[in-house]
């Protein structure tokens, strides 16, 4: 296994959290923090109302932003939404997809995450796709059949070439805001069981090259046994992503991991 042939990424998901300034003042607080982490992307995935700032603010460093969510269609008549293209335009390079709380929350199903994850990659920008099971799958033993379930309709019909631009995020639910982190081993174990999808829906070499990372309760303080397993290759953090220090422990980790 060649963990070092992909690129750790750390991004934050900082859901409905932060006004503009306060935006800024995080971003701000963090930059010189991280401004010597080199082999680690570090990404902040923020609300739309925040993109302008977030992108002004972070001109010129190695943070990247991007945004939480994007609509599968290109324009038109669909009141509140916004498009991959606009994200593009802006400078957004990541979005992240298929959240739990999207699917939970906003009905948003593996079909709908396909059209937008086919939609953003037709923009340029990079997809964050999002995986997990719920508490009652896992204890039902059915991790496995959900997590394969989930990769093969959210990436239905995108080329191999386009599915290593993806990034991929075991967020198992039951781990999601409740402080209740997957083991690193857990953490592992899906992670290698998502490569092996990967695998055998494409090749070794997709399976090798796509980072796969995992979130769920990912803190400054459990964050380095997470990324130190083979197939964890960095965090998707939501809480911890909203305090500039604890993001940088993160990220530190990572850059050792
Ligand atoms: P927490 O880190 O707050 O548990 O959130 C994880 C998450 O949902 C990131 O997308």
């Amino acid at each position: 296994m060649k963990k070092n042939v992909r690129k750790a990424i750390i991004a934050g998901n900082w859901k409905m959290n932060k006004t503009r300034p306060e935006a800024k003042a995080l971003l701000e607080e963090l930059k010189p923090l991280v401004a010597d982490v080199k082999g680690v992307e570090i990404v902040a995935c923020v609300p739309f109302t925040n993109l302008e700032t977030a992108l002004a603010a972070t001109e010129g460093t190695n943070i990247k932003i991007g945004a939480e969510n994007c609509h599968f269609e290109k324009s038109g008549a669909f009141t509140g939404e916004i498009s991959a293209d606009m994200l593009a335009e802006m400078g957004v390079e990541y979005v992240v997809l298929g959240h739990s709380e999207r699917r939970q929350y906003f009905n948003e199903t593996d079909e709908t995450v396909n059209k937008r994850t086919k939609a953003a990659l037709a923009a340029g920008l990079k997809p964050i796709v999002c995986v997990g099971e719920l508490l009652w799958e896992r204890e039902c033993n059915i991790t496995e059949e959900v997590i394969a379930r989930q990769i093969k309709l959210d990436f239905f019909a995108i080329s191999a070439e386009d599915v290593k631009k993806c990034v991929i995020a075991y967020e198992p639910v039951w781990a999601i805001g409740t402080g209740k982190t997957a083991t690193a081993e857990q953490a592992e174990e899906v992670c290698a069981f998502i490569r092996a999808q990967l695998a055998k829906l494409y090749s070794e070499d997709v399976a090798e090259a796509v980072t796969i990372q995992y979130g769920g309760s990912m803190n400054a303080g459990n964050a380095e046994e997470l990324v130190s397993k083979t197939n964890v290759d960095g965090g998707l953090i939501g809480g911890a992503s909203l305090k500039a220090p604890d993001f940088t422990t993160i990220i530190k980790a990572a850059e050792n991991g």
